[in-house]
């Protein structure tokens, strides 16, 4: 079969589309042809050997994936051959095959194509997760997003939304707003154009009560200034590049808390919790009240362009590979 190859670290220039052995399931594992997979902001850093999961080389790099089970392993009550599914695994699904374990699957919804349910695991998941459990998000709060138009802040901009929160979507271009207004932001600021602070004193001088923080470096702190009183502010990642460093007067000032937000392990820790998380968006997601967004599709040959692509800010939704395409 062919796969996305990293064989040194680097950047996505360096990673090669070859053949190689089709991957044999063990215990409580699935193989699944992959229909479609996406590309999230771990890929950018897996491949550089800078993520917190570190494959031994060389791996195929690919997270999402939704297609059909070709084998399954030891011990696998859930699914058969045949199954159309979808889920997430470590790494590995920018192959034409892929092996994933049986618990993070899940039976395809009904109505849900292959490329929609490949660009929901990962995003979805997390910005339930941030804003339900660690943001206790409720009706009628102000939720400013960050990066609003990603994949993790668009999904956030909808999961707030379908909360019946106010939501304020920040991004970096006027296209990139328009698409967050459609996946039902209130408000846009853009933060190239206009300075943070300035625009929140203006849509939201009380101050946000939680900010969904995907970005990072210098975004955080001029936003963890203007938020309101007992605020919450959520950790969910640095694609901003680097990590910032907020001064502890600051939540002393507002009553305010930083949460830590870590998907991967809350899902290995909490997977009962996991599970009714997914029972809640597989609900929204049949009611229409979340509408994952197809940005771009690819080949497997062009996956390697795809990860440049989130990489350089250039996609606003997901971006999908679908490896069964020539
Ligand atoms: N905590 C967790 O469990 C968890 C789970 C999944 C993902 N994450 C993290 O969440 C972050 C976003 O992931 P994602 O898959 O949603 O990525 P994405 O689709 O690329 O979105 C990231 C957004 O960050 C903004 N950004 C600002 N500066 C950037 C830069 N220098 N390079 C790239 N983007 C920049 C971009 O928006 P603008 O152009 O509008 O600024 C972009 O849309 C990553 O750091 C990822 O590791 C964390």
């Amino acid at each position: 079969m062919r796969a996305v190859i990293c064989k040194e670290w680097g950047p996505p220039e360096s990673l090669v589309v070859e053949d190689i052995p089709v991957p044999e399931p063990k215990k409580g594992q699935v193989r699944v042809a992959i229909h479609a997979s996406s590309v999230n902001f771990p890929d950018v850093l897996i491949i550089q050997n800078k993520y917190q999961f570190k494959p031994e080389l060389p791996f195929s790099p690919g997270s999402d994936l939704a297609g059909v089970v070709t084998a399954v392993g030891e011990g696998v009550t859930r699914f058969k051959v045949g199954d159309k599914v979808m889920g997430m695994t470590s790494w590995g699904a920018f192959a034409e095959e892929a092996i994933a374990e049986e618990s993070r699957l899940d039976p395809l919804p009904e109505g849900v194509d292959f490329a929609i349910a490949a660009g929901f695991p990962m995003v979805y998941g997390t910005s339930y997760h941030a804003l339900v459990d660690r943001g206790e998000v409720k009706a009628g709060q102000t939720v400013l997003v960050l990066g609003a138009a990603g994949g993790v802040g668009l999904a956030a901009v909808e999961i707030a939304k379908a909360l019946g929160a106010r939501v304020i979507a920040a991004a970096s271009s006027a296209e990139k707003l328009a698409i967050c207004k459609e996946h039902g932001a209130d408000e846009v600021i853009n933060y190239v154009e206009e300075d943070l602070r300035e625009a929140l004193k203006r849509v939201c001088p009380q101050g946000p009560d939680v900010i969904y923080d995907p970005v990072g470096g210098d975004l955080a702190e001029p936003a963890f200034r203007s938020i309101g009183w007992r605020g919450k502010f959520l950790v969910v990642g640095f694609a901003g590049g680097s990590i910032p460093k907020i001064p502890l007067n600051l939540p002393l000032l507002k009553n305010a808390s930083i949460v830590g937000v870590f998907y991967g392990a809350y899902v290995k820790n909490e997977y009962q919790a996991y599970l009714k998380d997914m029972e809640v968006l597989f609900s929204w997601l049949r009611e229409g009240k979340l509408k994952p967004r197809v940005s771009d599709r690819f080949t497997l040959d062009e996956a390697p362009s795809a990860i440049r692509r989130l990489a350089d800010r250039k996609a606003a939704g997901k971006l999908i590979v679908e490896p069964q395409q020539g």
